[in-house]
């Protein structure tokens, strides 16, 4: 008989991108999934609509991908521009890669991978189950949940705790603290139709300011476009939401009025750098915005989640199929943060700054000189392309493998609780 597997139900706490992209990774490969939702349906904010290379191949992986190609579609590419819409430079996407960026509104993805999620007959989506606390023994983690039903008790191998930039998971691991800081800046994300190629915009565009820059971006292929400007700080929802036809005609080309565009969404947000002291307690496992977060100007935000996901199926299947021990998971944690410290943190915080800071004029003018010559230089075209790849790692060089004296050789379980913490208590301070 072939040795039982370790892994045989996983509790996923949150229905975004990340918790149901990883389940539906995960139920494909037989195991027990169950997705919890807070909420009665899918979120519809506007956020996310760009996913990069290394996003694209985790699609492909779970078996999306042609589904997003078929609802999105490709932009054509990102360029920086002067308040005036004058060209400085810019960056034409390969559309014959079948890596290439591909864009959808997060609420599309979402009700996309529900569909497939739900395909899967070892996968099951509770709604209106919030998870309001944790405990964990040696032998399983629970999550302690309000549903319309009552409160209930739900017990699996691990919990990936994929449920956002509030998650309870992470709170109930090592308190309100996040470790970071919020950007002294305010951003207003907007969808809206409006003919932006009339006046020579590209699909994505970034302007260049000290105070008025933006990004506008195409984001269906009917012709609605995300635009995310600053504005200054400390004024209530109600007064952005006001101040936005103004803002509008100042910085849109054309300085149309409201009549000449149509507002779908607006929402205020604050711009984040965090990130959790460790993704991985015993049982309880971090992913994405519930880990760390951080600007979305360049779209490194669930781009670094889609990184996550790699790595925790890798690490996950790797211990499913015998290849190493349950340590791998303290390597996730380690490796995971080192990506966010070192490339996506400082990465995001340029993209930021380049659009609106003086004192990052320097590397402003070196980055516009890079994609000039990256117009006519193909190696420096692969760079580009392959810079993002930095995010991934290959585990297979940290797999253990169980100690053979033990108890129980086959079993990549660890006997002994994960850094001597057994029920949350330890922890939650
Ligand atoms: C304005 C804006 C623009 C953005 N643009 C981009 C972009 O262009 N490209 C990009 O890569 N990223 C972008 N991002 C970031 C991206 O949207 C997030 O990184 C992504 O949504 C995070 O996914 P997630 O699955 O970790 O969390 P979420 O999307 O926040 O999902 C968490 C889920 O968990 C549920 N939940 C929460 N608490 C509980 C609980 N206690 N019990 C049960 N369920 C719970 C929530 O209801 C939610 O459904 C943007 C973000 C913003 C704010
Ligand atoms: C998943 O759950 C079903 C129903 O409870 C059970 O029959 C099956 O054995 C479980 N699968 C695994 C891999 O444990
Ligand atoms: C079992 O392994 C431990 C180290 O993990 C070692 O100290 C011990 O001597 C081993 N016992 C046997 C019987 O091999």
């Amino acid at each position: 008989m072939a040795p039982e597997k370790p892994i045989k139900k996983i509790i996923i706490v949150g229905a975004g991108p990340a918790g149901l992209l990883l389940g539906i990774l995960l139920a494909k490969q037989g195991i027990n999934i169950t997705i919890l939702e807070a909420n009665t349906d899918l979120d519809k904010n506007p956020r996310a609509a760009h996913y990069a290379s290394i996003a694209i191949r985790e699609m492909r992986r779970a078996g999306v991908l042609e589904d997003v190609q078929k609802e999105g579609y490709i932009p054509e590419g990102v360029c920086w521009r002067e308040f005036d819409g004058t060209y400085i430079a810019g960056i034409k996407a390969h559309v014959d890669d079948p890596d290439v960026m591909v864009c959808l509104p997060l609420d599309k993805l979402l009700r996309l991978y529900c569909r497939h999620f739900q395909k899967e007959s070892t996968g099951e989506l509770l709604w209106q189950h919030k998870v309001v606390g944790i405990e964990q023994d040696e032998g399983e983690a629970r999550v302690i949940c309000e549903t319309p039903e009552g409160t209930k008790t739900l017990g699996a191998d691990y919990v990936l705790g994929c449920d956002g930039a509030n998650s309870q998971i992470r709170k109930s691991l090592f308190g309100k603290e996040y470790p970071g800081e919020t950007l002294h800046s305010q951003i207003i994300a907007t969808n809206v139709y409006y003919d932006f190629h009339k006046f020579g915009y590209w699909d994505s565009n970034f302007i260049v300011h000290p105070e008025d820059w933006y990004m506008a971006a195409k984001i269906t292929p009917d012709g609605m476009w995300r635009v995310t400007y600053g504005d200054k700080t400390g004024l209530s929802t109600k007064e952005y939401l006001e101040r936005q036809p103004m803002r509008y005609e100042k910085l849109l080309p054309g300085n149309p009025k409201p009549g000449d565009y149509k507002l779908m969404n607006a929402s205020p947000y604050k711009l984040q750098q965090r990130c959790a002291p460790s993704f991985r307690v015993g049982r309880f496992i971090l992913v994405a915005d519930a880990a760390h977060l951080c600007n979305p100007f360049g779209g490194m935000g669930l781009t670094g989640g889609f990184a996550d996901i790699t790595s925790l199926y890798d690490c996950l299947m790797a211990m499913q199929n015998g290849l190493t021990t349950d340590k791998i998971l303290d390597k996730y944690s380690e490796i995971r943060i080192q990506k966010w410290a070192e490339i996506i943190d400082p990465v995001s915080r340029g993209n930021f700054r380049r659009l609106w800071d003086e004192d990052a004029i320097p590397d402003r003018l070196a980055f516009f000189e890079m994609c000039k010559k990256m117009e006519t230089d193909e190696e420096l075209q692969k760079g580009g392309a392959a810079f993002l790849d930095a995010l991934n790692e290959d585990f297979s060089k940290y797999y253990t493998k169980p100690e053979v004296n033990g108890t129980n050789g086959t079993s990549s379980h660890s006997s002994k609780p994960v850094n001597g913490v057994v029920g949350v208590e330890h922890v939650a301070k």
